[in-house]
C-alpha cells in the first residue's frame, strides 16, 4: 500500500496536489468546492490589503501552448475576504492564503489579518510578471525585507511564490530562505504576449501577460532542479501540469508537492486523476510514498 500524503512546512496533505493560486481562489465556496473534488490544499487568488478591481477585458487569452492572462491582480481586499476563510476550510483541505502587497506594511497587515482568520499557511506572491507588485521577485533586497518582515510577524508556514523572470531564480531562492521562507513556490508565469495580427494590436488590455500551461513545464521543471541544489526547505512546484507523469516530473526534478493552474481547464476531476495516477505509478515501481523519489533526477 503506498501512502500519497507529504508534510510541507508543518502542514500536512492528504496528496500532494493542490490548486495554484489565480485559479477559483477567490472564493470561500470555490475553494472549499475544490478542496472537496480531492486537491491535498488549496491557494487563494492574492489577497491585497485594499480592493482591486484590476485591468479592463481582455485579461486572458487562449494560445496554441497555454494562455497569457492579465488580470491585475483584482481581489476584494483582505477585511472582505477574511470571512471566506473558514467557508473554504469546509472543504477538509489546508488552506494557503496567497499574499500580494507593493509595500513591506501591506504584506505583514495582509499576512496578520488572514493568519488571525485561521488560514494554515501563507504564500508570498512577488512574482507576477505585469504588475509593480510582481517586480518584488526581481530584486534580492526587496524579496529579503518582505519575507523577513512577514516571517517576524506571524507563526504560520510561509511559502514565496517565485518569478522565472530573472537571470538566476537560485538568487532569489537563496535570499527567500536566508530571511526565513519556510517553502518555495516555483513558478510564476512567465511574462508573454501576443498580437492579434488582423488588428495590428497587441490583444490583452495590459500588453504584456503572463504564460502558463503545458509551454512553461520545461522551464518549471528546470526552475525547481536548480532550487533544489541551492536551498534545503521544501519546494511546490507549479507551471504546466496536466497530467500526473507532469508531477511526477516535477519530484523528480525535487518538488515535494504540486500546484494545478491552467490544467483546471481540463475540470476538477484532474486532482483525482493526478492522485490515482501517481499511486499507480509508485506502486508499479515499488516505491512506498513520494518522499522517495522527491529530488531523484539528482542521484543520476
Ligand atoms: O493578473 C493576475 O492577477 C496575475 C497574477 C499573478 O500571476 O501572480
Amino acid at each position: 500500500m503506498v501512502s500519497l500524503s507529504v508534510d510541507i512546512a508543518g502542514i500536512h496533505l492528504r496528496n500532494p496536489t493542490m490548486l495554484a493560486s489565480g485559479v477559483l481562489g477567490i472564493s470561500g465556496k470555490l475553494l472549499r468546492k475544490v478542496a472537496m473534488a480531492g486537491a491535498g490544499a488549496v491557494v487563494t487568488k492574492s489577497i491585497s490589503l485594499h480592493p482591486r478591481s484590476g485591468y479592463l477585458n481582455p485579461t486572458i487569452v487562449k494560445v496554441d501552448c497555454g494562455f497569457i492572462n492579465a488580470m491585475g491582480l483584482p481581489n476584494p481586499g483582505v477585511d472582505y475576504f477574511v470571512k471566506e476563510v473558514a467557508i473554504a476550510k469546509e472543504g477538509g483541505a489546508p488552506v494557503i492564503g496567497s499574499v500580494v502587497g507593493e509595500q513591506v506594511e501591506e504584506f505583514v497587515e495582509v499576512a496578520l489579518k488572514l493568519e488571525k482568520a485561521g488560514i494554515d499557511a501563507l504564500e508570498l506572491n512577488v512574482s507576477c510578471p505585469h504588475a509593480r507588485a510582481g517586480l518584488i521577485g526581481q530584486s534580492p533586497e526587496l524579496t529579503y525585507q518582505i519575507v523577513k518582515a512577514v516571517k517576524g510577524a506571524v507563526n504560520i508556514p510561509v511559502f514565496v511564490k517565485l518569478t522565472p523572470n530573472v537571470t538566476d531564480i537560485t538568487e532569489i531562492a537563496k535570499v527567500a530562505v536566508d530571511a526565513g521562507a519556510d517553502a518555495i513556490t516555483a513558478i510564476n508565469t512567465v511574462k508573454a504576449m501576443y498580437i492579434n495580427i488582423e488588428i495590428g494590436k497587441p490583444v490583452l488590455n495590459n500588453v504584456f501577460g503572463g504564460l502558463s500551461g503545458p509551454a512553461i513545464k520545461p522551464i518549471a521543471v528546470r526552475c525547481v532542479y536548480e532550487i533544489y541544489r541551492a536551498v534545503n526547505v521544501p519546494i511546490v512546484g507549479v507551471g504546466g501540469i496536466c497530467k500526473w507523469q507532469d508531477a511526477v516530473e516535477f519530484f523528480m526534478a525535487g518538488a515535494s508537492a504540486v500546484q494545478i493552474g491552467s490544467g483546471i481547464a481540463k475540470g476538477l476531476s484532474i486532482f483525482r486523476e493526478i492522485t490515482k495516477g501517481l499511486e499507480d505509478f509508485l506502486e508499479k515501481s515499488g516505491y512506498k510514498r513520494i518522499s522517495d523519489i522527491v529530488g531523484l533526477a539528482h542521484k543520476v
